[in-house]
């Protein structure tokens, strides 16, 4: 496999993770009919290479294990090369480190030492490189020889993500990621700059889009109605459902509340910066249309370093729904963004996707007890661990009382475009319809005619959460005559997609405004 740019110093590089990132991780990987590139691996790396040398640095424990040998990881490693190969992508060099990650061993917990060979090998500048794999390991350990790790939810990516750390980019697939560095070539420092203009838009009045924990957020200063109104026009969202204002320190809160109870103290304590929206008595100068009219305001303090940087630098709180057309689903990737909104607000930062993948919950604290109006990412489990049995919009009590307290919970939302059905069991009819897609909770033994999208491969809630609208919306995107869906188990953030499945299956509804 040639050195072809050896004589040119300090060109950039990209490390490649093999399993999960460019072919299905199958498991030990030791015959080449079991390779099974993505979709998109092909379309990706014929973009990286334009800018990029490419490497692949592949972990196979396997050999060390007696599981498989190294020549059937190289034969493996050869015939996929040669598979790219003819699809124009060109590898420079395949790294196989036979250890198990946990040992120590030459190739030094193997990013590290095979990205300072390939260094010196191929006189590259490791602070223009990036690493991209599906494992924290992959995306952290050649930080230090400063190159910029990217992460993947595919392969295990879902099941390792809750092990990253915060500040680390991530990306549903390889084809986000590689637009990701075409548009940031220059990484942080690119990243920051969008930032910086997306706080600058946002006090001059302007509208921005940014990502948070949850879902993409749509933005404006709460203190400028102009531009809050843009927020609610580029949505078509009526204005009796009012936004959240989004904080960067609980400082903010003053400007926005009348008093802060010790009920929300304790659940800020425990649960910001994070996907939990607090609703409470507002101050009147919190404008009319934040807050929809109404005598409370809701608040939150998200985790996603990008829009805490955001919020902090526009040195006022954020107002911001979800980035979507009004009950259109909800964007978990800027292209989600791109797709519903177009060129209709004024920026748009490209954070990646975002890692809790359903809306913050929201919790009313006005009245006498504490009521949950939307469930979201965080389960409601883990605040009645804290304050003891809260109800819900569902509960008999509530409904009892009769009284709407969230204007924005109506029944159609987060729909697709395909007509959506959801069943706690899918109908066997279903398994012969080459035009319905499929949307499992997790892998099943039935099989299916349709395309099918598997929320997660370990059956973990949090994960399927987090590719929920992504999977939805690229069942949407196939011109289907039908969306099928199974209800997640009702714990954790299952109950957050359950919620979302049923209003999803109402449809859309269109709104003048
Ligand atoms: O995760 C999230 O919460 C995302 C990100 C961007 O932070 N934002 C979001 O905003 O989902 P939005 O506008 O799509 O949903 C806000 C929800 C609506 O159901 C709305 O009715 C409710 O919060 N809400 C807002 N202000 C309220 C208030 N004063 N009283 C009751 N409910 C309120
Ligand atoms: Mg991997």
């Amino acid at each position: 496999m040639g050195k072809r740019f050896r004589a040119e110093k300090y060109r950039p590089a990209i490390f490649l993770d093999r399993d999960g990132t460019l072919i299905e991780d199958v498991g030990t990987l030791g015959c080449v009919e079991d390779i099974q590139l993505f979709s998109d691996t092909v379309e990706a790396l014929l973009k990286l290479q334009k800018q990029f040398l490419l490497f692949v640095i592949t972990n196979q424990s396997g050999i060390s294990e007696g599981q498989l040998t190294l020549e059937q990881a190289g034969r493996v490693n050869q015939h996929l090369n040669d598979k790219l190969r003819r699809a124009g992508v060109v590898i420079e060099e395949w790294y196989v480190c036979p250890h198990r990650r946990e040992d120590d061993c030459f190739c030094i917990k193997p990013k590290p030492g095979f990205v300072l060979k390939a260094q010196r090998d191929y006189g590259l500048d490791l602070n223009t490189s990036f690493v991209i794999g599906d494992h924290p390991h992959d995306a952290l350990t050649a930080n230090a020889q400063g190159v910029f790790g990217i992460y993947l939810l595919t392969g295990h990516g879902g099941k390792h993500l809750p092990e990253l750390a915060m500040d680390r980019l991530v990306f549903h697939r390889i084809s986000d990621a590689a637009e990701w560095i075409q548009n940031n070539p220059g990484r942080d420092a690119d990243l920051q700059r969008q930032i910086e203009a997306g706080a600058q838009t946002i006090r001059d009045g302007g509208v921005v889009a940014f990502p948070t924990e949850t879902v993409y957020g749509l933005g404006a200063d709460v203190f400028q109605p102009n531009a809050v109104e843009r927020v609610f026009k580029i949505k078509g969202r009526p204005h009796y459902n009012p936004l959240i204002a989004h904080v960067f320190e609980t400082k903010q809160l003053t400007q926005l509340v009348t008093h802060v109870p010790d009920t929300a103290r304790r659940l800020i304590e425990a649960f910001w910066p994070g996907p939990l929206t607090i609703v409470l008595p507002k101050r009147k100068e919190v404008p009319d249309i934040v807050t929809g009219g109404h005598d409370t305001v809701a608040v939150r303090m998200p985790a996603h370093p990008i829009a805490r940087e955001l919020i902090r630098l526009c040195g006022t709180p954020v107002a911001a729904p979800s980035a979507n057309r009004f009950t259109c689903t909800s964007p978990t990737t800027v292209r989600h963004v791109r797709e519903q909104l177009g060129d209709r607000c004024d920026m748009m930062i490209d954070g990646g996707a975002c890692r809790v993948g359903v809306e913050s919950t929201v919790i009313s604290l006005t009245g006498p007890v504490p009521v949950v109006l939307r469930p979201g990412g965080v389960p409601i489990e883990d605040i009645e661990r804290l304050l003891g049995t809260v109800e819900t919009l569902s509960s008999p009590a509530e409904k009892k009382r009769g009284k709407v307290q969230s204007p924005g919970t109506m029944p159609n939302h987060y729909a697709p475009a395909t007509p959506l059905v959801v069943f706690k069991e899918i109908p066997p009819d279903y398994e012969n319809r080459s035009d319905v897609g499929v949307l499992l909770f997790q892998p099943c033994e039935r099989r299916f005619a349709g395309v099918v999208e598997v929320l997660s491969s370990s059956g973990s809630p949090r994960e399927a959460a987090a590719n929920f609208f992504a999977a939805l919306c690229r069942l949407d995107s196939l011109g289907l005559r039908e969306i099928v869906a199974k209800y997640a188990p009702a714990r954790g953030l299952g109950n957050a997609i359950n919620n979302r499945l049923s209003k999803a299956e109402k449809g859309r509804i269109s709104h003048d405004e």
